[in-house]
């Protein structure tokens, strides 16, 4: 296995970033730039420059200031967050109710249900990026037989993350079927022991095609022959509605109104310029998955037709 390029990683910092100098800093030259870019910004410069102001005032917020992607710990706050829970602010109560993140929320739902029937006696479970691991700590252990030989292993290359999921596996008595690795999933090291594999929110990071074949690889290899990979991907989304080529409509499906996806494009495009949205259509990625030796068998995708999961298998 070659890597050439650096890795893919979605964060820099830890999850708790104070109101600091660095924070006052970060925010200085998003101003300027939003500022010199005044003229290509979705919403008036004074409308963003409050968000700005606005997302230096919670904790999630200037996690997202510094970070052009999501930890496993502010993942697993976005995924456990239920409506009615408390907030920081009204922006922080915004982002986790009506911007886009209701709907990956819905897919990590989906995964957990996708995994449940692999829980089974003996069987070996791994996460990829595990982050918090909540999608394999929070399924139902109860009628596995003990010493039967489950094991949850789960892989991250965040050692903050790897320690409050170890944390979070203890809590939930699963610490003895589970191992932990402080891991780069480009060097995973697993060799055909894994029967689900499941991969929620990496490969979207990684714009390289060859790069994702890569880590599809070292999927593959981690499953035992029959074993199955479970994995998220995002294809290209429509224009906005009030963008060239935009419909109104398109985007119903995604269960925003066009104010809230207009906010959160200019949250995550003109002021944070995430850099998390690789797009890969479910033709790229069935070809993808079949040059690292997986077949896809099933793409499930929520109840309006957005956010598909793959299914594949490991054929030899
Ligand atoms: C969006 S979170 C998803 C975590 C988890 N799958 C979940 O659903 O809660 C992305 C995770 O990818 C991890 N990550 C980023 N680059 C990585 C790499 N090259 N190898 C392994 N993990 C990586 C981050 O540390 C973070 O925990």
């Amino acid at each position: 296995m070659t890597t050439t390029a650096e890795s893919t990683l979605s964060h820099h910092t830890p999850s708790s970033v104070d109101s600091g100098a660095a924070t006052a800093r970060r925010a200085a030259e998003i101003e300027a730039r939003l500022r010199a870019d005044e003229a290509r910004l979705l919403l008036p410069l004074d409308r963003e420059l409050a968000l700005l102001a606005e997302l230096q005032e919670f904790e999630f917020g200037r996690f997202l200031l510094h970070n052009e992607g999501l930890n496993g710990y502010w993942t697993s706050y976005v995924f456990q967050y239920e409506p009615g829970d408390p907030t920081a602010n009204d922006l922080e109560r915004w982002l986790l109710t009506k911007s886009l993140m209701p709907g990956i929320r819905e897919r990590f739902h989906r995964f957990k249900a996708h995994i449940a029937p692999h829980v089974t006696d003996g069987a070996v479970l791994a996460s990829v990026p595990c982050g918090l691991m909540d999608d394999l700590l929070q399924q139902d252990y109860t009628a596995v037989a003990p010493g039967s030989g489950l094991r949850l292993i789960g892989a991250d290359i965040d050692a903050e993350s790897v320690e409050s999921a170890r944390a979070r596996a203890a809590a939930r008595g699963l610490a003895d079927v589970c191992e932990f690795h402080v891991r780069d999933a480009w060097q995973l090291g697993l060799d055909g022991e894994v029967d689900l594999l499941t991969s929620n929110g990496l490969n979207m990071y990684e714009p390289d095609r060859a790069r994702l074949v890569e880590l599809y690889r070292n999927f593959a290899r981690a499953l035992r022959v029959g074993g199955r990979l479970l994995v998220s991907f995002i294809p290209a989304p429509p224009a906005p509605p009030w963008a060239e080529g935009g419909r109104s409509g398109d985007w119903d499906r995604y269960g925003i109104h066009a104010d809230d996806l207009r906010q959160d494009l200019a949250i995550f495009g003109d002021i944070l310029q995430a850099k998390y949205l690789n797009f890969t259509s479910e033709q790229e990625i069935r070809e993808q998955l079949a040059e690292a030796g997986l077949t896809v068998t099933g793409i499930s995708y929520s109840d309006t037709g957005v956010l598909p999961v793959a299914t594949a298998v490991r054929r030899h």
